[in-house]
This record gives structure tokens, C-alpha cells and sequence, in this order.
């Protein structure tokens, strides 16, 4: 398994949309299983392919975070069937390094896609889980939480990150 580099703002990947999977076969088990390893590297509870360069929509996650004992999960071409509910949490991601957000989300979620194996896949989430899934599909759309909140906030981000863009 390996460490894969992490895609950051304003990488165009992080923009781009990813395409559903067509082929399970060795080289995707292999890119799941390294998505794994970065993400609990990172360390973060979720990560979509889009983050280390790849438009495959595939995303791990795991919020338990067990230690000595990871149980990564994964989903292949997910997509949110339905949403109900709203809950308030203050997000980051590994791709927009020193920003944390408040952001309103479905506080409950189902979820299709199909498993590693290829087999459908449905899953009713709540809580922290319902909230990465959330965060973890908007990134195969191209999609960052920064884009859920205010412009305001936006703005601040983007010109905090140009300053120190210009420190460097
Ligand atoms: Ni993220």
C-alpha cells in the first residue's frame, strides 16, 4: 500500500467531475487500498479519488477510527438517493489545508453505490457518518465544502491563502 500525494485548493482535479467505475480488476482494488492507507496517513475520516488525481468515483471513509484495528469502508459510484433533516457541523478537508466551516448538510442520508466487489450497496446513514458521505460525494462532483459557505467566508479563505501564497 502506498501514500498517496494529496491533491490541494485549487488543484482543477478537485473540480472535476468523476466518471462512474466500469472495471473492478486489481489496479482499483489497489488505488482502494492505497486511498485507505493515505487516508488514515492524512489522518482523515474520509477520502475521494478526485484527492490524490483520480476521476474515478470512488470514495473510503471510516469515522470510528479504531485504532490498531482499521475498518476502512468503501463505495463505488455512490450517490445520494435521498436526504432528510439538517445538521450544523464544522467541516474540513484534507484538499483546503487551515479552513474549518460551519456547514448545513442532511442530517440523514441513503446512499446507493456498489461495494469493492461489485455487489450493490445501500446504506442509511445519520451523524458524523450521513455528514462525510455528503462531503465525500460532492467531491466527485467537483464539489469543496468551502462552496457551502457564505461568500463572505469564501473570501476571507481565498485571501488568506493568496497571502500566504505570496509569503512563500
Ligand atoms: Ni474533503
Amino acid at each position: 500500500m502506498a501514500i498517496l500525494p494529496i491533491r490541494i485548493f485549487p488543484d482543477p482535479v478537485l473540480r472535476s467531475r468523476a466518471v462512474d467505475v466500469q472495471n473492478i480488476n486489481g489496479e482499483l482494488q489497489q488505488l482502494i487500498d492505497d486511498m485507505a492507507a493515505t487516508m488514515y496517513h492524512a489522518p482523515g475520516l474520509g477520502l475521494a479519488a478526485n484527492q490524490v488525481g483520480d476521476l474515478r468515483r470512488v470514495i473510503v471513509f471510516d469515522v470510528a477510527q479504531r485504532e490498531g484495528s482499521p475498518d476502512p469502508q468503501v463505495i463505488l459510484n455512490p450517490y445520494l438517493e435521498a436526504g432528510e433533516g439538517e445538521v450544523i457541523y464544522r467541516e474540513g478537508c484534507l484538499s483546503v489545508p487551515d479552513c474549518a466551516e460551519d456547514v448545513r448538510r442532511f442530517g440523514k442520508v441513503c446512499v446507493r453505490g456498489v461495494d469493492r466487489e461489485g455487489r450493490p450497496l445501500c446504506l442509511e446513514a445519520e451523524g458524523l457518518l450521513a455528514i462525510v458521505l455528503q462531503h465525500e460525494i460532492d467531491h466527485l462532483n467537483g464539489t469543496l465544502f468551502i462552496d457551502h459557505i457564505s461568500r463572505l467566508k469564501r473570501g476571507l479563505y481565498l485571501r488568506r491563502l493568496k497571502k500566504q501564497g505570496a509569503a512563500r
